[in-house]
């Protein structure tokens, strides 16, 4: 008979995003509750684990803490044991707590280190989390729909000055290699122009629209632009190279870049608000905390059932499960003939191609 799991270990890694402590809390009751398991929680992702940081969590450590965001554990989108070496940590701190179970959520790069090291013996369960959208593998991550909540707030709150005084206004949101933020938010608060990685645009065609819009009377215009978007034939726009990241490079400033080509194309005055941070963090959407509870939960049931080497996943409207191996074949992207992109073409929104 298999080993029955007592002792679970979970964790958050990579970027924040909000919904990750409705995922802890989930998780350590359910372990409690339903399977009389003990569970430890790892301190600051991947690096605590191989520095081996982690506190005991009982029922009482996660109270209170579902609206919040952020985590209670830390996080880290640096850490990388099998880059620096120390698989052999890794393990040996799970002997430490004596982990029958790892869970862990985290992004695109938290699930590769997570399945790498699922092949080297560890029995780990992923958790999709991301603002930014991309995981393969499942219909949605958890911390998505607060993060378009979030800019959809800003832009509803920026339109306005748009209106009074006649400008271009560019919102720039995350988004690195997936427009997914840009493009749900820009739809839900009636964008007339958004940029996305994924559809390369042409400067002309983005002032073209903005000039039809003054023709016809509206003297300003919305833009949401992913932070990833970049013109036909051209690059990424880099804010910073972090060496001792395993994806190095943190982008920002394209929407600047683009603000000043408006302006000087159209002679309309044009101002940048750039979200940034400031979409990974608040209190999470009733969504994110449903998803995030029934995601926890499901993934101790996968753990108790043995089922390593898997994510918990949203398919529809029920949870279930797929192999890591899938969910990092490749990142979930925008496909530029989508029917969302084809329904918002039809009611007059440019993706400046
Ligand atoms: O992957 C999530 C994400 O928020 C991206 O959208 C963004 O480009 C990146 O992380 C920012 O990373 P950091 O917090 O290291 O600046």
């Amino acid at each position: 008979m298999a080993k029955k799991v007592k002792t679970i270990g979970i964790m958050t890694s990579g970027g924040d995003c909000p919904g990750l402590n409705g995922v802890i809390r989930a998780a350590t009751r359910t372990a409690i509750n339903d399977y009389g398991m003990r569970v430890y929680g790892i301190l600051d992702g991947y690096e605590g684990l191989v520095d081996g940081r982690y506190m005991k969590l009982d029922w009482n450590d996660v109270s209170g803490i579902l609206t919040c965001g952020g985590t209670i554990l830390g996080t880290s989108n640096k850490a990388d044991p099998i880059g620096q070496k120390r698989v052999g940590d890794v393990f040996k701190n799970c002997r430490k707590m004596k982990l029958d179970a790892l869970i862990c959520a985290g992004g695109d790069g938290s699930m590769n280190i997570s399945y790498a090291l699922f092949k080297r013996g560890l029995n780990v369960v992923g958790i999709p989390k991301t603002i930014d959208n991309d995981l393969e593998g499942t219909d949605v991550t958890f911390g998505f729909d607060s993060a378009v909540q979030s800019a959809c707030n800003a832009i509803d709150a920026i339109h306005t000055t748009a209106q009074s005084h006649h400008r271009v206004m560019i919102i720039e949101v995350m988004g690195r290699y997936a427009g997914w933020i840009a493009l749900y938010s820009g739809i839900a608060s009636g964008g007339d122009i958004i940029l996305i990685p994924e559809i390369p645009f042409d400067i002309n065609k983005v002032c073209d629209k903005v000039k039809e819009r003054h023709r016809h009377g509206k003297r300003f215009s919305i833009i949401v632009i992913a932070e990833g978007a970049k013109p036909f034939g051209g690059e990424l726009t880099v804010r910073q190279v972090v060496k001792d990241s395993p994806d190095q490079v943190r982008l920002g400033g394209i929407g600047n870049k683009i603000a000043y080509q408006i302006e000087n194309l159209t002679g309309i005055e044009t101002r940048v608000t750039v979200l940034g941070h400031l979409l990974r963090g608040g209190s999470p959407t009733a969504f994110d905390r449903i998803l995030a509870t029934r995601f926890g939960s499901e993934s101790v049931k996968a753990a108790a059932e043995r089922k390593f080497g898997y994510m918990v996943a949203l398919k529809g409207t029920r949870i279930g499960t797929v192999k890591l191996q899938k969910a990092i074949k490749e990142l979930r992207l925008v496909k530029p003939n989508a029917p969302i992109i084809r329904i918002a073409r039809a009611l007059g929104t440019s993706f400046g191609n």
